[in-house]
């Protein structure tokens, strides 16, 4: 029996790149039926909820989800809808794999390491205050289960992947309680996986020692701040948003989506680069075990991209967003 997977487009270049995804994922072999739904702005314009009720139905029934980038407002309106979904169906893992292509242009080739972000607390969970009109105050949350959970599934995976060594990345020093919080508790979990290398570096020295020797990384486990600045960080070494994918895994739940956002400027343009999407929806075919039809699609993207001219125009090639796509169809 097909699987079924709900498919949110989202906003701007959404429906651009998920279509080119979908017909990508058809052509590799795998039979999706997809329930469509919709989140973001433009379901709040459509029915006064950026996350309708039938959205979050579709989500708890399938387990799995695709979704383009959602638009939030800045400053005002609606929180966020990816935080939301996040917390709503307890996606603790934001898995951010960096891995380089030959073709695209970047500070470096032959990198392929992974930032394991923690997704639902740290300085995320919306908690402010103003304090009187001059002086706001965001609060911060480190649980230790949190903790436990995003470590375990740090070292989880390098053993899975056959990865070397994890790293922990902090501000212990001076945040003493929450961050040395985190820090303690993967220094328990590191003690429980002997056959792994473990690290521990202060976020500052983190940023520099990532772009001056990145090869020294294999997975980098963070709190949920530093990891989105730092896997933003890892996607600058090779060659920016345009090529990295993303999961958010939870115990029962999985959400994939690529990692750039809306892009209202190329909206509707058929120019937009849906590598990052195409790559996020490899990396659900490799959680739900189509693990074949995933590594047809990496190995026709590894092939393509050799070539400059089959890119994009965002990374110096000539192809539409659906001539890429028939370009990746015609390669697998
Ligand atoms: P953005 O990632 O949408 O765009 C930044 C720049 O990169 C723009 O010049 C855009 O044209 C370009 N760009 C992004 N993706 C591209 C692609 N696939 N191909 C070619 N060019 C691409 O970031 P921005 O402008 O800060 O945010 C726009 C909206 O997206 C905001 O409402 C923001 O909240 C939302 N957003 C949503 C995310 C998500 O749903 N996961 C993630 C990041 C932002």
């Amino acid at each position: 029996m097909n699987k079924t997977i709900t498919l949110i487009y989202g906003d701007g270049i959404g429906k651009d790149i998920i279509d080119a995804t979908i017909k990508i994922i058809e052509r590799a072999g795998v039979k999706i039926n997809w329930d469509r739904q919709e989140a973001g702005l433009s379901a709040y314009e459509k029915y006064g909820n950026p996350l309708p009720e039938e959205t979050i139905k579709s989500i708890e029934k399938n387990k799995i989800a695709l979704k383009g980038p959602l638009t939030t407002p800045v400053g005002t309106g609606f929180r966020s809808v990816n935080i939301a979904l996040r917390q709503y169906f307890k996606l603790f893992a934001n898995i951010r794999p960096v891995k380089s292509f030959d073709g695209i242009d970047s500070l470096y080739k032959d990198l392929d390491f992974v930032v394991v972000r923690e997704n639902t607390e740290g300085l995320y969970t919306g908690i402010e205050f103003m304090v009187n009109d001059n002086i706001a105050q965001s609060v911060k949350i480190i649980s230790r289960d949190a903790s436990l959970k995003i470590c375990n599934f740090a070292f989880e995976l390098a053993r899975q992947e056959k990865r070397e060594k994890v790293t922990l990345t902090h501000k212990a020093n001076i945040m003493k309680l929450s961050d040395g919080l985190f820090l303690r508790v993967g220094r328990e979990v590191a003690n429980e996986y002997k056959d792994i290398q473990f690290e521990d570096i202060i976020v500052d020295a983190m940023a520099m020692r990532m772009v001056m020797n990145p090869r020294n990384f294999s997975v980098i486990v963070a709190p949920n701040l530093y990891g989105d600045i730092l896997s933003d960080l890892g996607a600058g070494l090779i060659g920016g948003l345009g090529i990295a994918p993303s999961g958010n895994i939870g115990d029962d739940f999985a959400i994939f989506e690529p990692v750039h956002g809306s892009a209202p400027d190329i909206a509707g343009k058929n120019i937009a680069n849906p590598i990052s999407a195409i790559l996020s929806g490899a990396m659900m075919l490799k959680h739900i075990d189509e693990v074949e039809a995933a590594f047809k699609i990496e190995k026709a993207l590894k092939n393509i991209l050799k070539n400059k001219e089959n890119c994009t125009v965002d990374i110096g090639g000539k192809l539409s967003t659906t001539e890429f796509a028939d370009a990746v169809i015609a390669n697998i």
